[in-house]
């Protein structure tokens, strides 16, 4: 058989996404629906609003947290909230653009710094060479929720005097040393996006660390009021809606049960793999309860014999809608790479990585079968050279 003839009798009916969204059980949404028909309030930090709140400090172990309508929101906020109004901010290219883009919204000018040898999170190294008397904060990135270095961050961040914000929108599940991974450095953004483990279709929130810092972040997000007749500064609405907050509130119960279901995906993707030359998984981090919510590979095309590009062209054609999360780095993309005012640092990690990494459909109920499928085309595919 040819790989065309493969491709004809293997291929998926239907699209195995890269993730499915976990829904709360509907009737249980339902029902708190029911409560913004009789109160008619959508929106403006009502009931739901309080609850979701209140469930999420408990649900992660956190003092403070506000909640947003996006992730991207709340980091442009929490810029704000520290009073970041020029200069440098050090952060990753191998991210979603969300993170720079913040940086240059809150007119900032974003610096890119390699990640670490044999991960995928910013290198604390790498940035103590980049920071100079303009690097106003470090932006570092839990990428799917592995833990950043957070002690060398939290030195350079004492050494410096510079904050520390984690971008942990991939963290929502993951804990660090027995406390929750977005409870590090001086202010966490956690995304709720819908391709995210837990989601409420658009959400955020921002885990703070003193009454300060949240009560200002209440007001920045609902531009700048801090009661009828005061506006304490150049707000912007970043509030988040009651249907998504009731949205929250339902699916929080099933988030142990996701986070399961995930971990024997995990097992079985690297036990499927596990012999398959050039195909390297993720190891579990060390001193975490890990979230399992993606599943890369890496692809060492010498061994392998095939190129990433390659495996994500024969796998879309099967209808296995794998990811190149991140490709292209950021500092790649031709915004920053043509800034001329961005300093060239090179990181030949992150080039390196992003050439490789794939991520393979991961989704609490995405049936065994399947990923066993996905792993038999995998190792299937080198038969045929790539031309
Ligand atoms: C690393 C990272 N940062 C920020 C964001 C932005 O979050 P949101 O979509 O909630 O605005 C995302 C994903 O969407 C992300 O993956």
């Amino acid at each position: 058989m040819d790989l065309e003839g493969y491709i004809e009798k293997e291929r998926f009916a239907e699209a195995v996404y890269v993730t499915r969204p976990m829904m709360p059980a509907e009737a249980e949404y339902n029902a708190l629906l029911s409560n913004i028909w009789k109160t008619l309030w959508l929106t403006n930090e009502a009931y739901w609003h309080q609850q979701f709140t209140e469930a999420l400090k408990k649900y992660l172990k956190v003092s403070e947290l506000v909640l947003f309508c996006n992730g991207t929101i709340a980091l442009l906020i929490a810029l704000k909230i520290l009073d970041i109004e020029d200069g440098e901010v050090i952060t990753t290219p191998f991210t979603f653009p969300a993170t720079p883009h913040i940086i240059c919204w809150n007119g900032l000018k974003p610096v890119f710094c390699d990640i670490q040898p044999g991960g995928y999170n910013l290198d604390p190294q790498k940035v103590e060479e980049a920071i100079t008397p303009n690097t106003r904060a470090i932006l570092p990135v839990h990428v799917y929720g592995t833990p950043c270095d957070v002690d060398a961050f939290s030195n350079l961040s004492k050494k410096y005097s510079i904050p520390v914000i984690y971008d942990s929108a991939h963290t929502f599940g993951s804990w660090y040393r027995g406390r929750s991974l977005c409870d590090y450095g001086d202010l966490s953004v956690l995304s709720f996006h819908a391709t995210k483990l837990f989601t409420t279709a658009e959400g955020g929130a921002l885990v703070c660390h003193n009454q300060e810092q949240s009560k200002m972040a209440y007001y920045m997000k609902n531009f700048g009021i801090a009661d009828e007749e005061t506006v304490v500064g150049v707000g912007i609405n970043g509030k988040m809606n009651e249907l998504s907050s009731a949205f929250g509130l339902a699916s929080l119960s099933k988030v142990t049960r996701e986070i399961q279901k995930r971990k024997l995906l995990y097992q079985l993707y690297c036990d499927q793999l596990r012999d398959c030359a050039g195909i390297c998984t993720v190891s579990e981090p060390e001193d975490c309860d890990w979230n399992y919510a993606y599943f890369p590979v890496e692809v060492d095309k010498e061994k392998y014999g095939i190129s990433r590009n390659e495996l994500f062209k024969r796998l879309r054609r099967c209808n296995v809608i794998v990811r190149k999360y991140f490709y292209p780095l950021c500092n790649r993309i031709p915004y920053y790479a043509g800034r001329k005012d961005i300093p060239k640092i090179p990181t030949p990690v992150a080039d390196k990585t992003a050439e490789r990494v794939l991520c393979l459909p991961m989704y609490g109920d995405l049936p065994h079968e399947y990923a066993i499928k996905i792993c038999e085309m995998i190792k299937t595919f080198p038969k045929w050279a790539e031309v």
